[in-house]
C-alpha cells in the first residue's frame, strides 16, 4: 500500500487532472441527486478530489491510512479507518471511493461488508459512487513499463513497475528510487488483489 510512498503521492499524480475529474462527478451528482449537500469520500488518500468537490458539497474522508489526507479541505473531518469496518456518527447524501480503490478490499466478503458500511452510512435518498478496479481486459500482465517521475522541494523520486497477475490476482509490485539529501533510497510496495482468506476473483 502507500506507505513510504505517501508523502510522494500528490508530486507523482500530478498529471492526473482531479480539477476535471470532480468537476465530472459534481456535473454527474447534480443529476442524479440534485438535492445532495454531504459527502463522504472513502479512500479519500491525500484529499486532491475533496478540495474541489468543497466547493459545491459538505466533504468528509475516511481513509485506513488518514495522515496522508492533508489540509486541502479544513472544514471537513477526517477519519482513519478500514471501509470495510467502520461506524461514524454522521451519515451523508453521497459516499464516494474513487481510482479504483474498491480494488483494495480483496475478498468479495469484504466487498460486501463494505458496501453494508457505505450503504448504512447514507442518508435516505442517498448514493453510492463506485469508481471500479480494472476489468480483465484492462489488466495487461507483463506488457508494459510503466515509469513514473516527480520532483518536490525535497527531492526527487523515480517509480517503476509491470502490471503482474499471480493466479487470478492482479499485483503491482512498485519500486522505489527517492533522492533527497539524505542521500538516494530504494525501497518496495505491494499493491494486490489479494488476502489470506477467499479472494475476490478478478479474472
Ligand atoms: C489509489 S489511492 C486513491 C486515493 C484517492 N481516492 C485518489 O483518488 O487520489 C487508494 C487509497 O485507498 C486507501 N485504502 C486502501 N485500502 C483501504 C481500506 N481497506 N480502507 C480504507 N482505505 C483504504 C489507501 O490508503 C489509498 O489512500
Amino acid at each position: 500500500m502507500f506507505e513510504e510512498s505517501a508523502r510522494w503521492y500528490d508530486a507523482l499524480y500530478s498529471f492526473k487532472d482531479y480539477a476535471r475529474e470532480s468537476g465530472e462527478i459534481i456535473s454527474m451528482l447534480k443529476q442524479v441527486h440534485c438535492k445532495a449537500s454531504t459527502v463522504l469520500d472513502v479512500a479519500c488518500g491525500t484529499a486532491e478530489h475533496d478540495k474541489y468537490l468543497a466547493e459545491e458539497y459538505s466533504v468528509d474522508g475516511l481513509d485506513i491510512n488518514a495522515d496522508i489526507a492533508s489540509t486541502k479541505n479544513p472544514h471537513g473531518e477526517y477519519f482513519c479507518a478500514d471501509m470495510t469496518d467502520f461506524t461514524l456518527a454522521k451519515t451523508y447524501d453521497i459516499v464516494l471511493c474513487l481510482f479504483s480503490s474498491i480494488g483494495y478490499v480483496k475478498k468479495i466478503d469484504s466487498l460486501i461488508e463494505a458496501f453494508r458500511c457505505f450503504g448504512r452510512h447514507l442518508n435516505t435518498d442517498g448514493i453510492i459512487v463506485v469508481e471500479p478496479w480494472f476489468t480483465p481486459d484492462e489488466w495487461n500482465p507483463d506488457c508494459h513499463v510503466h515509469l513514473l517521475t516527480a520532483e518536490t522541494s525535497e527531492g526527487k523520486i523515480c517509480r517503476m513497475n509491470i502490471s503482474e497477475q499471480e493466479g487470478s490476482l492482479a499485483v503491482v509490485n512498485f519500486h522505489y528510487l527517492v533522492g533527497t539529501s539524505a542521500g538516494v533510497k530504494h525501497f518496495t510496495e505491494r499493491h494486490d488483489s489479494k488476502d489470506n482468506g477467499e479472494c475476490f476473483d478478478l479474472f
